[in-house]
């Protein structure tokens, strides 16, 4: 018997996601050196040491089951964000999140509006479902909101709109976003994701949080990036009550385990660690971009952790050569920009290392 005939229609044909490369992966083709990491927008100084603390205390206990809907972690995002804790679902990374928002509401034949590029999780979990991605190209790097209105139809589902966007950083204007909302038919839901949110600064972006409850939208946060908890695998969802249910009729009994749970509540309440983040991307950013305007390349301005770099040249040979110097970097292939790549921003001292690499680079 063929797999196609056993398998469930769609899923053999979905192309896989591809993750920044890991240092595990690389350390194998070009050995072990002091490995600089910037693929995949993780906190770069590291968890929260209180999430370590939390951690280390509940290890005793992991022959017991974690708490199926995560109360404690609930409680103190409700109080965080002053939201009922019916808004709020949490479920083992904003990635499985988005699972459950496709098992919830896609069904079979229904158009799914989102950018070209953004987080390609968004089409993965569409062509799972069956349903039909509808891309909307970027404009100037941005959303195309307008254009997103305009290709709404009858069979319309959702709209994901990543703010900030992976992989270009750019952020919606708010006037334009709150037109947009009014004018979408209610029957269609957008999915805001913020996995980046924490890092914007500029005040124009709309804020998730004031939308909540108010339209038909699901706000997605993680605490992979700027909570630092990327390894432990754990993120949340934020909405009406009615739609944040459906999530619920589609979870797993226990997807969160006992150790991300403590370190999440912990890394939530530890500002100073949040803060600290927040101020070294901010003063890396301005580093970075001085540093690049120098060697004469091009970026996106960005709002998030990482930067969209334009290298003139096939990023592959760029990211290659990097490589030879122990930095991983994203190249832009894989969402249509062959001369981009995106880099998280580092440490000063990482963002250093690869600015003296590149100047090395483009010396040649
Ligand atoms: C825009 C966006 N959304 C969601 C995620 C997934 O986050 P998590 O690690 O919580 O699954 C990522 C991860 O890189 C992302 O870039």
């Amino acid at each position: 018997m063929k797999i196609e005939k056993i398998a469930r229609k769609n899923i053999l044909n979905i192309a896989s996601y591809v993750p920044g490369k890991s240092i595990e992966e690389v350390q194998k083709e070009y050995g072990p050196k002091r490995w600089v990491k910037l693929a995949s927008n993780e906190n770069v100084l590291g968890p929260s040491p209180k999430a370590i603390r939390a951690i280390q205390k509940e290890l005793s206990k992991i022959h017991f089951y974690p708490e199926g809907p995560c109360s404690l972690l609930r409680q103190a995002i409700a109080q965080q964000f002053s939201l009922p804790e019916e808004r709020i679902v949490i479920s083992n990374g904003a990635d499985n999140l988005i699972l459950m928002i496709g098992c919830a509401f896609v069904n079979e034949g229904d158009e799914v509006i989102m950018a070209d590029p953004t987080f390609t999780v968004y089409t993965n979990v569409t062509q799972i479902m069956g349903g039909k991605v509808i891309p909307i190209r970027l404009k100037e790097f941005t959303h195309d909101l307008r254009g997103m209105l305009e290709r709404v139809t009858r069979k319309t589902k959702l709209i994901f709109i990543c703010n900030p966007n992976n992989p270009t950083g750019t952020t919606v204007n708010r006037k334009i976003f709150e037109d947009f909302l009014s004018a979408l038919p209610e029957r269609v839901i957008v999915i805001l994701d913020e996995a980046y949110g924490e890092f914007v600064e500029d005040s124009s972006s709309p804020r998730g949080l004031d939308y909540i409850g108010k339209k038909q939208l699901i706000l997605l946060r993680t605490f992979s990036k700027v909570y630092g908890l990327a390894g432990l695998r754990i993120g949340y969802a934020l909405g009406r009550e009615d739609l944040i249910h459906c999530l619920y009729q589609v979870r797993d009994p226990f997807p969160v385990h006992r150790l991300a749970q403590v370190a999440a509540v912990a890394a939530l309440q530890d500002k100073r660690h949040a803060e600290k983040t927040i101020r070294m991307v901010s003063e890396g950013r301005r580093f970075l971009y001085q540093e690049l305007k120098r060697i004469g390349l091009a970026y996106v301005p960005s709002q998030a952790n990482f930067i969209f770099i334009d290298f003139h040249r096939d990023s592959e040979e760029v990211f290659r050569a990097l490589l030879s110097e122990g930095i991983i970097i994203r190249p832009g292939k894989t969402w249509g920009f062959p001369t981009f790549a995106r880099v998280t921003i580092g440490t000063l001292e990482e963002n250093r290392r690869f600015i003296r690499a590149l100047d090395k680079i483009y010396r040649r």
